[in-house]
């Protein structure tokens, strides 16, 4: 697929994506969601690759889905070209992937953010829902995502108002993970995700499984997945690898196998 609004690049084992149309704050247009979908699962099939990176540029993350595409869609026009049933393709995606959030993450920008397993922000970063100024709502997965990360009440009471929050107060509220300064932002995500690539690669993909059923399943069945889970990796050579390595008091060295 042709990359028109994204650029890519890999840093050793972490692939890297750029969300890049900084003339509209990265509005998210239909082909630029299908572009980034799309170099996910190529990073995924990568062996190379084993944790993916994502960040803005200029002042945004991305201000939302693209007011322009959308603004004279019609129910039916929605329904036939069903624009955010690719989204659901993130949820596929076994590796870990972290973002880097500067400036504006709202709606659908917002959304694209809390798809991702780890959110790093800039502390001038501004996140929000500001669908409901516009007669509509979140509709890619934000009234869940966000109630899922910071419980119903609070999220309700957010997405209701439409206004921005500060990364401090996302941070406060358990919405994103760490805050820095502007300027290191991306320096701090990427270490961060050089520092999950040193990572055993499928004990991260089976625990990023089990807790991504922790919000959906009955406690028990959580825990039979994640029992299961840790009975599986008996079979790899990481496994051996860790504990050997433990047992000669050397640092592992993990090869995803
Ligand atoms: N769609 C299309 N274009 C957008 C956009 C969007 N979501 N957000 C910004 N732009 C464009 C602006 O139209 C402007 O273009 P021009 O230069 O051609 O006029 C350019 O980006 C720069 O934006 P501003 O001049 O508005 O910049 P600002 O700094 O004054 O304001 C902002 C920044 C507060 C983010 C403001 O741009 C804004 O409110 N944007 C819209 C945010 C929004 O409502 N997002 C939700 C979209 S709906 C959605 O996402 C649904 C979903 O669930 C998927």
């Amino acid at each position: 697929m042709s990359k028109k609004f994204i650029k890519t690049y890999e840093d050793g084992p972490v692939g890297v994506i750029e969300l890049n149309r900084p003339e509209v704050l990265n509005a998210l247009n239909r082909q630029m969601i299908d572009e980034i979908v799309a170099q996910l699962e190529d990073y995924q099939r990568n062996s190379a690759i084993r944790v993916i990176m994502m960040k803005g540029n200029g002042k945004a993350f991305a201000a939302g889905a693209d007011i322009e595409e959308m603004k004279n869609d019609t129910p039916t026009s929605m329904e036939l070209a069903d624009p955010f049933a690719v989204w659901d393709r993130i949820a596929s995606i076994k590796k870990p992937i972290i973002t880097a959030v500067n400036g504006f993450a709202l709606g659908g920008g917002f959304e694209l953010a809390l798809h991702c397993d780890l959110i790093v922000a800039s502390e001038d970063a501004k996140f929000g829902f500001p669908e409901v100024k516009l007669g509509v709502m979140p509709g890619a997965g934000g009234t869940q995502l966000l109630s899922k990360a910071i419980g119903q009440r609070k999220a309700l009471e957010w997405i209701w108002l439409g206004e921005q929050m500060s990364a401090n107060e996302a941070l406060e509220l358990g919405a994103i993970n760490r805050v820095t300064s502007k300027e290191l932002v991306e320096e701090e995500t990427m270490r961060l995700a050089h520092q999950l690539a040193e990572q055993a690669p499928l004990s991260l993909r089976l625990i990023k499984e089990a807790v991504d059923v922790s919000s959906d399943v009955p406690l028990r069945e959580g825990m039979k997945l994640e029992r299961k889970n840790f009975y599986l990796l008996f079979d790899s050579q990481d496994q051996s690898e860790g504990m050997q390595a433990f047992v000669e008091k050397r640092p592992p060295h993990f090869k995803g196998e």
